[in-house]
């Protein structure tokens, strides 16, 4: 349990002391790593977890009378009450592990889904990740609902009205992003959440990109599912939560069959167990499961407030300085937007600017960041994405900028 005497005083030398990746070279430059979207580094502590895990704790969990499985049963179980406490989740069961967002959408796409009839109406937007686009495709599909699109604005924003209008009484379910990859605008998903009730639509934030950057309190928002990823809030890869309403979940079908979500099988009738096991079937990622709850300890002992106020500045920094280069196109100029920066610059493409900077120890994501209906809107083959994390720091910016002038440079 963390208390307010707990959290940390935000020092961000002190911080990127605990992360080693950040201390090594690429191509004989110091990295500068600004692929936070893609995925986060990963503090020490997180990695001792799995490493203590596989040394000493190693044992299926949910099964031994043994002492190694109950012990592994017991930090998997803790690590579950943690990520409840984090997200204000009312209880440890009405948090899933997943495989990551993805995993979590798709068992709600698959399982909720299920329960939808023809003519059944989903709402998604024009600046979801795939992820959130191709599931309810496939659920339209199979279960010949309608798949409607909030459309977007110049500026990376939502168009409210648009969704305001969408809203009917055969709409069922919203599944909207927090904050986008790409462009990195906070959406209004209280606002979302509050309309799509008021005709009776179950709401699902894609928390993905959000998590690592602000408190989430899932009671206050009142969203039915939150989903996000293990690895981009500074956990493994593989493992990530999906958090629902309890009477939702109650009231879903299983979504894979196997062992641990089941209370009893027979060749006539099986039955399944309770929450959380009712949705995950096999044996899990468990060193995963165990250093997520590690790793969103280590971000509930971090300050947030000034870790928000921290990244705000260096995403006005970052985007001031990229102001002055000649060409300059950023994609996504929201007014709420979170520490992503996507931009072209001319008519270079950005593959060459990454590989370009990549050679002097920069690692930025381009291409379309798995939104080609973005770059679509957008009328662009892809951008350069610098997306930050609390550990960046004014310095690498600066670094940044003066290896982009030389590869524009080089470019030109
Ligand atoms: N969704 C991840 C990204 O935006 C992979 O880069």
């Amino acid at each position: 349990m963390i208390t307010q005497e707990d959290i940390r005083t935000f020092d961000v030398d002190q911080i990127r002391k605990e992360f080693p990746t950040l201390a090594r070279e690429v191509y004989g430059k110091p990295l500068i790593y600004f692929d936070n979207g893609a995925t986060s580094q990963k503090p020490q502590v997180v990695i001792n977890a799995i490493e203590h895990y596989y040394t000493f704790d190693n044992s299926n969990i949910h099964r031994g009378v043994h002492h190694l499985s109950q012990e592994a049963t017991a930090q998997y179980e803790n690590a579950r009450e943690t990520i409840q406490r984090y997200l204000n989740a009312p209880l440890s069961e009405q948090v899933l592990f997943t495989t990551g967002t993805t995993g979590g959408i798709n068992l709600v796409a698959s399982s909720f889904g299920e329960m939808l009839t023809e003519g059944d109406e989903i709402i998604i937007s024009a600046m979801e990740h795939h992820s959130n686009i191709v599931p309810w495709q496939m659920l339209c599909e199979r279960k010949k609902c309608k798949l409607n699109i909030i459309p977007i604005n110049e500026a990376g924003e939502l168009i409210i009205s648009e969704f305001d209008k969408m809203l009917n009484e055969r709409t069922r379910l919203i599944s909207v992003t927090h904050i986008s990859n790409t462009l990195g605008t906070i959406n209004p998903i209280k606002y979302m959440i509050d309309e799509g009730h008021k005709v009776g639509a179950k709401i699902l934030i894609d928390g993905a990109q959000s998590v690592q950057h602000m408190p989430v309190d899932v009671q206050d928002l009142d969203c039915d599912f939150y989903v996000f990823s293990g690895h981009k809030v500074f956990g493994p890869t593989g493992v990530g939560v999906l958090y629902g309403k309890k009477d939702i979940l109650d009231s879903m079908p299983p979504y894979q069959g196997g062992g641990d979500m089941i209370d009893k099988v027979t060749f006539e009738k099986t039955t399944y167990n309770v929450l959380p096991h009712k949705f995950e079937a096999g044996t899990p990622n468990i060193s995963g499961g165990i250093a997520l709850g590690t790793a969103i300890k280590y971000l509930a002992e971090q300050d947030l407030v000034a870790i928000q106020k921290y990244e705000h500045e260096l995403v006005v920094y970052a985007t001031e300085e990229l102001s002055k280069i000649e060409g300059m196109r950023f994609i996504g100029t929201a007014k709420e937007k979170t520490s992503v920066i996507s931009f072209m610059v001319s008519d270079l493409h950005p593959f060459d600017i990454g590989t370009l900077l990549d050679k002097q120890g920069i690692a930025v994501r381009t291409g379309h960041h798995c939104t080609q209906p973005l770059m679509d809107f957008f009328n662009i083959p892809g951008t350069v994405r610098a997306s930050f994390a609390f550990y960046n720091t004014k310095e690498e910016i600066d670094f940044f900028i003066k290896a982009l002038n030389r590869s524009i440079n080089m470019l030109r």
